[in-house]
């Protein structure tokens, strides 16, 4: 659907170069909805605005269904362009016109005449939930009203694809859920391709197929979004799972513990409960469950368990040993003891 090839884009002042987008290739693919996540500054606008030429990039290629954007004549890139729609986290409304007028507006540049015009945009007013807000101006509305009038004008000459920046990002969390269920639910009625670029990694884990982390111009790690919550590699992308699933077991717990405390990771399939009471049955041990928490992304489970074994030491070692060849991801958890022997002093 949208493909992009080694895209650089290079700002060029008096003195110096900055890279806004450094050699990203990205394929987004029908119906998807695709995340792209980072940090401020990390290029997520300028490659978004690259991916339908608001801005050009310096080099690489764009292709939507096939078509290569930057071979585009201006009339032709025009045209193009209508079959992607764009949403902003200021929203951009035009503040002297109604709400009806402001997603009818859109319609003008197609051609339609006013009668198809209102009909149309009252028939997208309703589709996002604001039938009654229709001759209201955008002061009247609440940040989710203007944001849903925004999705409304975006999808008003059917597009293929809606690009998103930030488009949650003003909103308080109940407001973003709602946002967020409107745009899954334009995305499955519609069958809209969406790409979604956010600093919240909470957004990736609500509503993204696929994700892509960026650092500094470049992707540094991408994939399908429960496959990344599930196994981070890179470590800006752990921080990022850390801001959503904060697994912390407390130091104290640690200190306090005799036993061998182990986590444990549950992906897709795995039960957990069976994991652990075919372990507690196969071994000598003793098992205690200090922590626990199952997230769900994608509507697959993510499961993460923290357990206390207790008794033969050579059983316990048997124990996890077996967990690693069950699990992804086994990780003992020991407090380090020698850390609480006094340090001598060199006086
Ligand atoms: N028009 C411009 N002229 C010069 N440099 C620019 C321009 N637009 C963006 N940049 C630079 O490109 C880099 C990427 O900016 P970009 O706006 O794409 O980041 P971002 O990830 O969207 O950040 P934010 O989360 O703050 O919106 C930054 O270093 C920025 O200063
Ligand atoms: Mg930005």
């Amino acid at each position: 659907m949208i493909s992009i090839q080694e895209l650089s884009k290079i700002y060029t002042s008096k003195k110096k170069q900055v890279i806004g987008v450094d050699k990203v290739s990205l394929d987004i693919q029908e119906g998807e909805i695709y995340g792209i996540v980072g940090y401020s500054g990390a290029g997520k606008s300028t490659l978004l605005r690259c991916m339908n030429i608001l801005e050009r990039p310096t080099s690489g290629k764009v292709y939507i269904d096939d078509i290569d954007l930057l071979s585009l004549s201006k009339k032709d890139l025009r045209k193009a362009r209508q079959s992607i729609g764009m949403i902003f986290q200021g929203f951009h409304l035009a503040m002297g016109k109604t709400v009806l007028e402001n997603v009818a507006f859109a319609l003008k540049a197609a051609g339609k005449p006013k009668q198809e015009r209102n009909d149309r945009a009252r028939r997208l007013l309703e589709l996002v939930g604001l039938s009654d807000k229709a001759d209201q101006y955008p002061a009247q509305l609440s940040g989710g009203q203007k944001q849903r009038v925004s999705i409304a004008r975006a999808l008003a000459n059917d597009p293929k694809v809606l690009l998103c920046d930030e488009a949650t990002s003003a909103l308080d969390p109940n407001t973003t859920q709602s946002i967020l269920k409107l745009l899954k639910k334009i995305n499955r009625e519609l069958g809209l391709t969406i790409v979604l670029i956010t600093h919240e990694m909470e957004v990736v884990k609500e509503i993204c197929d696929r994700c892509a982390v960026m650092e500094e111009g470049k992707v540094v790690e991408q994939g399908a979004a429960y496959e990344i919550f599930a196994s981070p590699q890179n470590a800006l992308t752990k921080r990022f799972i850390r801001t959503v699933i904060d697994f912390h077991v407390p130091e104290e717990l640690l200190k306090k513990s005799s036993g061998t405390i182990v986590q444990m990771k549950f992906t897709g399939g795995q039960a957990g409960d069976t994991v652990v009471s075919d372990l507690l049955q196969n071994y000598k041990i003793k098992g205690n469950i200090l922590h626990g928490n199952v997230d769900y992304i994608q509507e697959k489970a993510l499961g993460t368990f923290v357990m206390e074994l207790t008794g033969d030491p050579q059983e316990v070692g048997r124990a996890v040993e077996s967990l690693k060849t069950i699990l992804d991801e086994v990780e003992v958890l020991n407090h380090d003891r020698s850390a609480d022997q006094p340090v001598a002093r060199a006086e």
